[in-house]
């Protein structure tokens, strides 16, 4: 099978184990709130550095956890040891999600359709089934493709001429706890409407005393989703009482949304 093009490795996933602790905070206690009631274990796919992997440890939950990058699955294995946690994690694309147990609860947050191909998204939902106990639950979130107003402007055939974007020099750079600097820079290097598959690349750098020591471009291919079609793919998976609720918010999704988030249970 084709290896999953993310850009979730070296510079960048230890951008993402320094700085992205923080980062949209309202999905911890909603994806929390739904392994309490729907009952552990749960498993993480594509945990990263453990952003919300960590916390739920933390609390008392019993939750597994798998990525396809290993510099993630590495830096969050890291991050639980300091804390005196040992996660069971492991490195394995979610199309070829193969886990040691079955779980009550599956959720999937910012990484359904990241680096993979609409057949291996289709592969994934299937293999989320068939983790789940009966009656157990699987949470997924996407980004509605009209949402990010930057991305969406390229969809007529007229602006995506303009693409690939001119590459611009990473500007703003943030201290890390050794003291050197990161700075990251993305931009949309490919758009396909029919495909709705959209392609970005990032620029990384980290310097140390205003020298640049490390520097890459990783590319991160993503597959757009709108809502019914995820519906059906759930659906066409197994799935059955298919729920879309709006950002992380536990509330029906809306067209303001700019994620939803499905929640999909299997009774057979
Ligand atoms: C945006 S990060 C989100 C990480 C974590 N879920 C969170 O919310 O902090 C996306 C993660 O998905 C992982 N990923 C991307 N494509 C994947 C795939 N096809 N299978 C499994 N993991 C994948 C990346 O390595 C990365 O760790």
């Amino acid at each position: 099978m084709e290896e999953a093009q993310t850009w979730h490795y070296g510079l960048i996933a230890r951008y993402w184990a320094e700085f992205n602790d923080d980062f949209r905070p309202h999905e911890i206690p909603y994806f929390q709130r739904r392994i309490e009631v729907g009952g552990g274990p749960a498993l993480d796919v594509g945990c990263g550095t453990g952003r919300l992997l960590l916390p739920y440890l933390r609390a008392g939950l019993d939750v597994d956890g798998c990525d396809v990058s290993a510099d993630m699955v590495t830096l969050c294995r890291e991050k639980a040891e300091r804390e005196g946690l040992t996660p069971r994690l492991w490195v394995q694309p979610m199309h070829e999600l193969s886990p040691p147990r079955r779980y009550k609860t599956v959720y999937v947050c910012g990484a359904f359709g990241l680096g993979s191909t609409r057949a291996q998204d289709r592969a994934s939902l299937r293999l989320f089934y068939g983790a789940l106990e009966r009656d157990g639950t699987l949470f997924v979130d996407i980004e509605v493709p009209y949402a990010d107003e930057p991305v969406w402007r390229y969809w007529p055939q007229k602006e995506r001429a303009g693409l690939p974007e001119h590459a611009r020099p990473p500007s703003r750079r943030q201290r890390a706890s050794d003291g050197t600097e990161y700075a990251l820079s993305a931009r949309i290097v490919d758009l396909d409407p029919l495909e709705q598959r959209l392609t970005y690349e990032m620029q990384a750098e980290r310097w140390r005393d205003d020298e640049l020591v490390e520097q890459e471009r990783r590319t991160l291919n993503i597959n757009l989703y709108f809502k019914n079609e995820l519906e059906l793919l759930l659906e066409r998976a197994g799935f059955e009482d298919v729920v879309v609720e709006g950002d992380h918010n536990g509330a029906p999704a809306t067209p303001e949304d700019a994620f939803i988030t499905f929640a999909a249970t299997r009774r057979g």
